[in-house]
Parts: C-alpha cells; structure tokens; sequence
C-alpha cells in the first residue's frame, strides 16, 4: 500500500508541475482553426487522411498533443524541440549557434524541427516516406511547432530558460514571464473581451486580417521562397519580440497588470494570427503536386 501511496502522490505533483504547458492550449487550438480553415482542397484531403478518425478531421483536436506526450519516456527526446535558447541580450537568433539541445546536439530545437516535420511531410506526395516516420506524428508536431516557433518567450535567453525563472505576478496570482506569454494575456484577454468564448475570439482574429487591421499585411505574412530559411525568419521575429515587449521593462518579482496587459496583448494576437497563416503556407505547399526543394539544415 506504501508503494501505491507514493506513486499517487507522485502523480499530483508531476501533473502540477509549472512550466509544462508551453504556448497555451488556446494559443495552438486557435492557431490550427486559423491554418485549417486556410487550407486549399487538396491539403484539406490529405490532412484529414493523416488524422486519427476520432477527431474527425478536425486538426486543432490534436494541436497540443506534443506538449501532452513530450514527458513521457518515449518522447523525452521531443521536449528541446518546442523552444530556442539564445544567448542572454543577444536579441538574435543564428541557426547554428543556437539551434541545439542542452547537450550540443545539432538541430534539435523548434527551427531544427519544423524544418525535420516539413521535409517528411514532404515526400508523402512524391511516395518516398521514409516508413521509420509517422506522418500522422509529422504532422501534429509540425501544427504544434508552428505555433511555438511565433510566442515569442519560446526564443529567449537561455539563463532565464525563455523567461520560466522570471518569477513575478500576474495581476492578483502567482507566475512568471514565460507564462504571461504562453497563457495570462491569452486567458485574460478571453475573459475580459469574449466572455470565455474561444470560438468568438477566433472570429474577431480572423476578422482581423481578412478585413481589419492587419488585412494589408496578411499576404506578407504567407511570404516564403525557401521553406528551409523562413522558420529562421520567424525565430528570428520571436526573439526580436521577445526584447523588444517580453523582456523590456520587466523586473522579477513586480506586478503586471494593465499596461502590460494592455500593450502586449496586440502581440500575441498577432502572432497566434500569423502561426495559423503561415501554418496553412506550408502546409499548402508541402501537399500540393507541385514540386518543391528544400536544402538540408547549414
Ligand atoms: C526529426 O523527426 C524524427 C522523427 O520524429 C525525430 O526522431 C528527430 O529527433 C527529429 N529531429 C528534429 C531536429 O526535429
Ligand atoms: C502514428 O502515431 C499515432 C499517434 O501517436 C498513433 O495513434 C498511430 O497508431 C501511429 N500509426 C502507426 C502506423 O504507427
Ligand atoms: C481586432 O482589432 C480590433 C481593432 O483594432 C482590436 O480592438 C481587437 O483587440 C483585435 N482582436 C484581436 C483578437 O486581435
Ligand atoms: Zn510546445
């Protein structure tokens, strides 16, 4: 019985372990709505065929899959895949200095992998998979990573770990900067304008750049010569983010409320927008007849 005792106990803290819920689960729901509603027919068809018949062809089911599995033994090795250390005030992303885990290995970071999803996706038009892969798996990481590679504290500094030992508080709770990021200004902004309806919030996002604010710019966002150095790009625009609204002006330990709120909250709005468009780029692409080329990683 004291071994029972123990593995339940040890059970609630590892499911209320902080830090284990990267970019919130709205944040990467609204980001597939946005990408699905965006696909062409033939990628419409095919991620349908990719995705398990539970959820019904619908692909945001499954977008926070791999922050689901990514503790477990099996897919330790995913967990450096959803973010990017930098070095601290450097305020730039450089894929060969920065894209590796922890140990040095090469490539294994959310640029490494949206590179790694997007090129087996790939040959599943030209028949070439590779049958070490499974692309049902290829393509919830890559939807989950789209959205990670845009919230900006995925691409911090690394002695802050992206903000997750920035403790401070978040109007009246606890948090730290990381999670402001990931889920206060999304959670607070669904409060104070949706009441709590995400699928209103997902309009008023997508009204947004249809017709609204950011309509001039949306072509811009799906922009992409090379498949292989626009996830560069967008790391890039993450960690520039990240300095320029994450980080600024933030002490440890003070509050946030309004200001901060108020200020950021146009940014994460605008990134959960362009991580939903851009998903739908790639994927587009990936699943269309027409060839494409991508390099290997430099
Ligand atoms: C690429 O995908 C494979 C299969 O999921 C995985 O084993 C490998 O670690 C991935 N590498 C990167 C850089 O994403
Ligand atoms: C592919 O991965 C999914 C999700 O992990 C799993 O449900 C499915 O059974 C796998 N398919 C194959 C053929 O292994
Ligand atoms: C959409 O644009 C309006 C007008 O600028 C703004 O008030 C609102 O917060 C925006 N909504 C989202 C979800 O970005
Ligand atoms: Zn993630």
């Amino acid at each position: 019985m004291k071994m029972g005792y123990s593995c339940v106990v040890l059970g609630l803290i590892l499911v209320s372990l902080p830090g284990a819920w990267p970019w919130s689960k709205e944040g990467h729901i609204v980001t597939c709505r946005i990408a699905q509603d965006l696909l062409e027919p033939e990628a419409a068809e095919t991620v349908r065929n990719l995705l398990p018949h539970y959820v019904d062809g619908d692909l945001s089911a499954l977008c926070t899959w791999p922050d689901q599995i990514r503790h477990w033994y099996k897919y330790r090795w995913s967990s450096p895949l959803h973010f990017i250390d930098t070095p601290d005030d450097a305020c730039s992303f450089d894929y060969s200095r920065d894209c590796h885990d922890p140990k040095g290995a090469e490539d294994m970071c959310v640029a490494g992998a949206v590179h790694n999803y997007t090129t087996q996706l790939m040959h599943y038009r030209d028949g070439t998979s590779d049958r070490r892969y499974n692309l049902t798996e290829s393509l919830l990481f890559l939807s989950h990573f789209m959205g990670d590679i845009h919230q900006p504290m995925h691409v911090g500094f690394t002695s802050d770990e992206g903000g997750n030992t920035i403790n401070l508080r978040w109007f009246r709770h606890k948090s730290n900067l990381h999670h402001v990021w990931d889920r206060e200004i999304i959670l607070t902004a669904l409060a104070d304008y949706y009441g709590k309806d995400l699928d209103a919030f997902q309009q008023d996002l997508q009204n947004n750049f249809t017709t609204g604010i950011w309509s001039d710019d949306t072509s811009s966002w799906g922009e992409c010569d090379d498949l292989f150095s626009c996830p560069k790009k967008w790391a890039s625009e993450s960690i520039s983010l990240a300095c320029k609204w994450g980080y600024k002006g933030v002490t440890p330990g003070e509050t946030l409320s309004d200001e901060y709120f108020n200020s950021r909250m146009p940014i994460v709005m605008k990134r959960i927008a362009q991580g939903g468009v851009r998903l739908a780029m790639v994927l587009n692409r990936v699943f269309s007849d027409h060839k494409q080329h991508i390099p290997p990683p430099t």
